[in-house]
């Protein structure tokens, strides 16, 4: 029995040393150990055993048991431990990969510039005004003195939003006029820019949806002089302090007198070049004094309040302040020219 128990210790400890992994290492705990195991069925033997012998192999099987026992727990947790470390070798991080960068955004070239035009108003004392841009004909023609029948009306150029012709695309900021002059008190100082919609054809220089920053003023004794005054203060400060203007007479429902101003070009200094077609001179907006229907539709007294107002087109300065030679590829958003600016 005793070299039984022998090959029994040798045969454990060698199985055991195979044993890759929990699994294994329990066939082999129970094969040896186990209620039925080698170990178990050699000591239920030991009644056959003479009273000499039986103390003898009693403990040398303890002995053997209590190895086995002890090689079962320590493989156990070497197993343990090979297991973690091939873990933590699988998920090792490299920490001086670089990381990927965010993609930041950034300003589009529309917003810069309607945030510097909004800049320079508000420094020289006027507040911003937002309206809707569905608008009510009312607003958008009526209010502003252009009547019913108004060839501005006609559906060619408009994009109308009702049958019956009351309500549309607003196809400019005008009647942000009419709206601040019924909601804020006198005097007024507003600058209303947005976008507007006419009915016109894509090309280099059009688009159906543009932008348009109007102004008001509104209060005791104001003239022509002062629309001269902050007009040319504004274009000053939009294209550079050598900057020459122009006011033209012109005609406009909504104001009287009316002007348009022009800029002398700047690719050619007023000779005449490609840039301005030959004119020496660009169109930048239109402007004049509020009519007095306009303002007395609104209930403002003309023999004591008097106002100016301009609008002026935004796309054709973002062009300009940016280089950019055709209109579309502003409203593209294509990533490529965007990423420029
Ligand atoms: N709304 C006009 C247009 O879109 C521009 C304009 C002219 C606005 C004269 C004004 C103004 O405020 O006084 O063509």
């Amino acid at each position: 029995m005793k070299e039984t128990l022998e090959q029994i210790r040798q045969a454990a400890l060698a199985a055991l040393a195979q044993a890759g992994d929990a699994q294994a290492l329990d066939a082999v705990r129970v094969k040896y150990l186990g209620k039925k195991g080698e170990l178990t069925g050699l000591l239920k033997q030991m009644g056959k055993l003479s009273a000499e012998e039986r103390p003898v192999i009693g403990q040398l099987a303890n002995q053997v048991r209590e190895e086995i026992t002890q090689a079962v727990e320590q493989r156990g947790e070497a197993l343990e431990h090979a297991a973690l470390e091939a873990r933590l070798a699988e998920e090792t991080l490299d920490v001086t990969i670089p990381g990927r960068r965010p993609e930041l955004g950034h300003q589009h070239p529309m917003s810069i510039v309607l945030d510097e035009l909004k800049e320079i108003f508000v420094g020289m004392g006027f507040q911003i005004a937002e309206g809707p841009e569905v608008e009510l004909a009312d607003y958008n023609f009526t209010k502003l003195n252009t009547e019913e029948g108004h060839p501005a009306r006609e559906w060619s150029d408009t994009f109308y939003i009702k049958e019956d012709s009351s309500l549309l695309l607003r196809t400019q900021t005008s009647p942000m006029q009419v709206r601040t002059m019924e909601q804020q008190p006198l005097p007024i100082r507003v600058v209303a820019p947005g976008r507007v919609y006419r009915k016109d054809e894509v090309d280099a220089t059009h688009s159906p949806m543009f932008h348009q920053i109007e102004g008001l003023v509104v209060d005791k004794g104001i003239t022509m002089a002062d629309l001269k005054g902050t007009l040319n203060a504004a274009l000053k400060a939009l294209y550079g302090p050598e900057t020459v203007t122009r006011f033209r007479p012109h005609h406009f429902p909504f104001t009287e007198p009316s002007c348009e101003v022009d800029v002398q070009c700047h690719a050619c200094g007023g000779k005449g070049c490609r840039v301005c077609k030959g004119e020496g001179w660009i169109e930048v907006l239109g402007a004049g004094m509020v009519h007095p229907k306009v303002l007395q539709g609104v209930g403002i007294d003309t023999d004591v309040y008097s106002g100016w107002a301009f609008g002026m087109g935004v796309e054709r300065l973002v062009m300009r302040r940016f280089g950019i030679t055709d209109l579309r590829l502003i409203f593209e958003n294509d990533t490529r020219f965007l990423s420029q600016f």
